[in-house]
């Protein structure tokens, strides 16, 4: 089972470097073009993602010992998959074994240079560090800027070991929650109530198939906690006209819809006609048919001429946040990435706050935890636009934002559970 596994994640790495993608996405499109077991792809998706955590420890327990070596790519891939794997925790059993079966299973493709390095294997223990696991400069913006040493080990540690827990809304725009409910418990699908939040639910336990066959029946939608909280923020109601800015996929809009019954308008902007397309075959797949879509870039002023009751700004962002559910993102992120975000996202605020009517309310998030995509974006906003107040959020939920805007909240996956997130309220006054 595992050599499988590892071949599977040795193809989605090679798909990392020829196109820049994730290795969790690399193993999606490798999935789809090959034969695998659904044991071999959770495998795999459990080695990509300990690699993602602990390639730098591999690299540091191999770099003496294949220093100077003549070792190409996959010798060295296959190392750090193994030593990786070893660090985060995945038991292999016997290693010699492990290692046979793969130079049987690649036949010639196996690296001969390899064979000289393989003892090495042995000497690989689980012992991970923090400090070699996330870049230098992240681990010092969040003691500095953020939560201090303390709560910065707590918290990358956590989202290192702790899975993140799976969410669910409930489509009552085709059935009534009790008969979802039922049909789940039908599936061996637990669903449970989240008591944060009434609406929400967590998947306990699941039967694959069954939550594929419920997910695929419009029946039930997976997104993260900070999705509904921060729609739920909002508070939309039926019959009003909402716009929502950088929408695609559409979770939130899927989920303001619910929460106006259907009932009302929802113009959902992006500026990629691919998601927009892929938005746009989702609300019809959930009987959403109040959003209406629109193609544009965000970043200058919309082709709209309307005041709506309530804006959703939630721009692209540096998705620190989002490393609890994507390790690799830790090494992708740059901090030339935090300011050039920033930047895009005061524009989009700008020309989406223009359509918001007197006494209207406007949501701003983000997925990524810095100060810069989040306080300071909101802040400046304030400054040049005196007709915007903060309000509070109604939901005690989360903590208090940064920079003394304690109207805003900041969720954390070690204390709240889910994506690392922020949410702004802002209200027109004039
Ligand atoms: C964080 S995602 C939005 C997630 C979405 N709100 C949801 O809840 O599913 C950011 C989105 O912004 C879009 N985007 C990026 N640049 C944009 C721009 N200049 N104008 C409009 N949309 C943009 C991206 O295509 C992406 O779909």
């Amino acid at each position: 089972m595992n050599t499988d596994a590892i071949l599977l994640s040795l193809e989605a790495l090679k798909v990392c470097r020829e196109i820049n993608v994730s290795p969790s996405s690399a193993l999606y499109f490798v999935a789809k073009k090959r034969r695998y077991s659904i044991k071999d792809l959770r495998m795999a998706r459990k080695i990509l993602h300990v690699y993602s955590i602990y390639r730098k420890s591999a690299q540091k327990c191999l770099k003496k010992l294949v220093v100077g070596s003549s070792l190409d790519w996959l010798g060295i891939t296959i190392l750090e998959l193994i030593s990786s794997s070893i660090i985060g925790g995945i038991n292999f059993g016997d290693i010699s074994q492990l290692v046979s079966s793969l130079r049987q299973a690649m036949g010639k493709n196996w690296p001969e240079e390899l064979e000289k390095y393989l003892g090495i294997l042995r000497f690989v223990s689980s012992s991970p560090t923090i400090e070699v696991n996330y870049p230098n400069w992240f681990m010092k913006y969040l003691e500095k800027m953020i939560m201090g040493r303390i709560e910065t080990e707590r918290y990358l540690d956590f989202q290192d070991k702790v899975n993140p827990p799976m969410y669910a809304s409930l489509n009552t725009l085709k059935v009534s929650i009790d008969e979802i409910l039922k049909l789940a418990d039908e599936e061996n699908v637990l669903l449970r109530e989240d008591n944060r939040l009434p609406g929400i639910y967590i998947v306990e336990a699941s039967n694959t198939k069954g939550l594929k066959r419920l997910i695929d029946k419009g029946l039930i939608t997976i997104h993260d906690f900070s999705s509904y909280y921060a729609v739920k923020a909002l508070r939309p109601e039926p019959n009003e006209l909402i716009l929502d800015v950088c929408s695609a996929p559409g979770t939130k809009t899927w989920i303001s819809t619910l929460e106006m019954k259907n009932r009302g308008k929802i113009i959902s902007i992006d500026s990629s006609w691919k998601r927009i397309r892929s938005q746009l075959k989702r609300m019809k797949f959930l009987d959403a048919t109040i959003v209406q879509l629109i193609q544009a870039d965000a970043t200058i002023p919309l082709p709209l001429r309307i005041e709506v009751d309530k804006v959703i700004v939630d721009p692209p962002c540096s998705s620190t946040g989002l490393i609890w559910r994507e390790p690799f993102y830790r090494w992708v992120i740059k901090p030339r990435h935090i300011k050039m975000f920033a930047n895009l996202q005061s524009k989009i605020l700008e020309n989406s706050a223009i359509h918001l009517k007197r006494g209207g309310l406007l949501l701003y998030s983000t997925c990524s935890i810095t100060i810069e995509e989040n306080e300071i974006v909101v802040e400046d906003f304030i400054r040049t636009h005196p007709n915007f107040e903060l309000v509070e959020i109604p939901l005690n939920i989360g903590s208090q934002g940064l920079r003394g805007l304690t109207e805003t909240r900041r969720l954390y996956p070690h204390t709240d559970r889910c994506n690392g997130f922020f949410t702004a309220l802002l209200k027109r006054r004039y």
